[in-house]
């Protein structure tokens, strides 16, 4: 799917803007990035970002290795996640006195368990005679790898920039550190503004229906609404021309209505202009029990029917387990219970959706 760096392009980071107010558990961007004329892109595609491992963690190996190269390891290695052959390569060349024992416990046992929080410097610093010769471990890393990102706008809003809508993935690393996802890192912290990221657009099958007059429905929690605000964008784009359109319902959630609210006004103005006609939201922690998009499909699952029975096309974009997974199970208890069907019936009938390109997902 991804991704040859000699089809990519070099874009500019022009703005970053947290959207997440303070005081939330999220820390969520809305990222801008100037583009050239060769990125050509529709709402609904993907854009693959080159991403630099965090300086921090640069800094730190750098130091435990003979003849570092700070900007190969900034964009060529992973360095945030351990792999086999690191462990192996250690054990082979480089254990310190006493290590072997638990290297090979790693390498006989559950590997990734034993892995998990810790990156290549901390396996240096805990396992081996260090500084090793650079060339000799960086032999033994994986490449570091693109990451994709649903595009957030649309082009007509502007033809020279692309948006993305950002959450800081951070996990926990060794001794109560936490550690910085590399890609969410880079684009929401480390690139200074005006610096260069390589980019490249890829597409998907994720697209509006051609005719606008269809009606859409848009479930997207999280960093899931990033492709709706693009489709949004486009959909103001028409109104403003006098396309005919068919209506727009979206279901929005996240923690707390209070600091996770992204993009209310833009959605509040989008309702009184009619470019969206309804709008449900799911705030699944600011009461004592959670409420998902999931719960306000089914609230409103007679109205839902009727539109899916009119033709209206689903989309559904954010994590791929639970919520799109949950969020499947509930349209197809919709079928079954408005529509009468059995359980394989109701199955059936959100496949033969998902066949005709009236179900589409986009999911992580
Ligand atoms: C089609 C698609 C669309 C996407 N769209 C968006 C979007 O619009 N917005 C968005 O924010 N994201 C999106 N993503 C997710 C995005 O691609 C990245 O996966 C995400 O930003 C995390 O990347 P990262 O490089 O920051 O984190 P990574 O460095 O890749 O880490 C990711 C996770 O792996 C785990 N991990 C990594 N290393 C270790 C370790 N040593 N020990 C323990 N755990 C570890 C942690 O859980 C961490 O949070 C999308 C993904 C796909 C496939
Ligand atoms: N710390 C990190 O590394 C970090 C930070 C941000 C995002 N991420 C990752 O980035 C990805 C996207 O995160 P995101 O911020 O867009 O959204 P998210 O974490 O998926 O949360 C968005 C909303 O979806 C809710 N939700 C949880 N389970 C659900 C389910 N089964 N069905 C429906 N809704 C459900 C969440 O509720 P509750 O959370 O209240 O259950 C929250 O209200 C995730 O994979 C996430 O793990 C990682």
């Amino acid at each position: 799917m991804i991704s040859d760096k000699k089809l990519s392009t070099m874009g500019r980071l022009l703005r970053r803007v947290c959207l997440s107010k303070e005081g939330s558990a999220k820390s969520i961007y809305l990222v801008t990035i100037g583009m050239g004329e060769e990125l050509v892109y529709e709402p609904g595609d993907w854009l693959v970002i080159f991403p630099q491992n965090p300086p921090d963690q640069v800094g730190r190996l750098a130091k435990l290795l003979k003849g570092a190269d700070f900007d190969q390891l900034s964009r060529n290695f992973t360095i945030l996640s351990v792999h086999r052959p690191l462990v192996q390569w250690i054990l082979e060349n480089a254990a310190r006195e006493g290590a072997s024992g638990q290297l090979s416990e790693w390498l006989d046992g559950d590997f990734n368990t034993m892995a998990r929080g810790y990156v290549v410097a901390d396996m240096l610093e805990k396992f081996a005679n260090v500084p090793v010769a650079a060339g000799d471990l960086l032999a033994n890393l994986k490449p570091l790898q693109p990451r994709l990102y649903s595009i957030a706008s649309a082009p007509e809003a502007n033809p020279h920039t692309v948006e993305l809508v950002v959450a800081s993935a951070f996990y926990p690393g060794l001794d109560g550190k936490f550690y910085e996802g590399a890609a969410s890192s880079f684009l929401n912290k480390y690139l200074p503004l005006g610096g260069e990221l390589r980019i490249q657009a890829t597409k998907t099958h994720f697209k509006l229906p051609s005719d606008p007059r269809v009606d859409v429905i848009f479930i997207g929690p999280g960093t899931g609404i990033a492709p709706f605000r693009g489709f949004l964008q486009h959909r103001d784009f028409l109104q403003k021309n006098g396309t005919p359109m068919g209506r727009c319902w979206l279901f929005f959630g996240d923690q707390h209505r209070a600091t996770d609210y992204i993009f209310e006004e833009d959605l509040t103005a989008y309702q009184k202009s009619g470019v969206l006609d309804r709008l449900d939201l799911a705030f699944s922690r600011d009461q004592d029990h959670k409420v998902y998009v999931q719960d306000r499909i089914w609230e409103n699952r007679e109205e839902i029917w009727k539109w899916i029975k009119g033709g209206a096309h689903v989309y559904v974009c954010g994590t791929a387990d639970p919520m799109a997974r949950d969020v499947l199970g509930t349209f197809t208890k919709v079928a079954g219970t408005c529509g009468n069907l059995s359980t394989e019936a109701s199955e059936s009938y959100i496949k033969t959706l998902q066949k005709c390109r009236r179900y589409l997902q986009d999911v992580y």
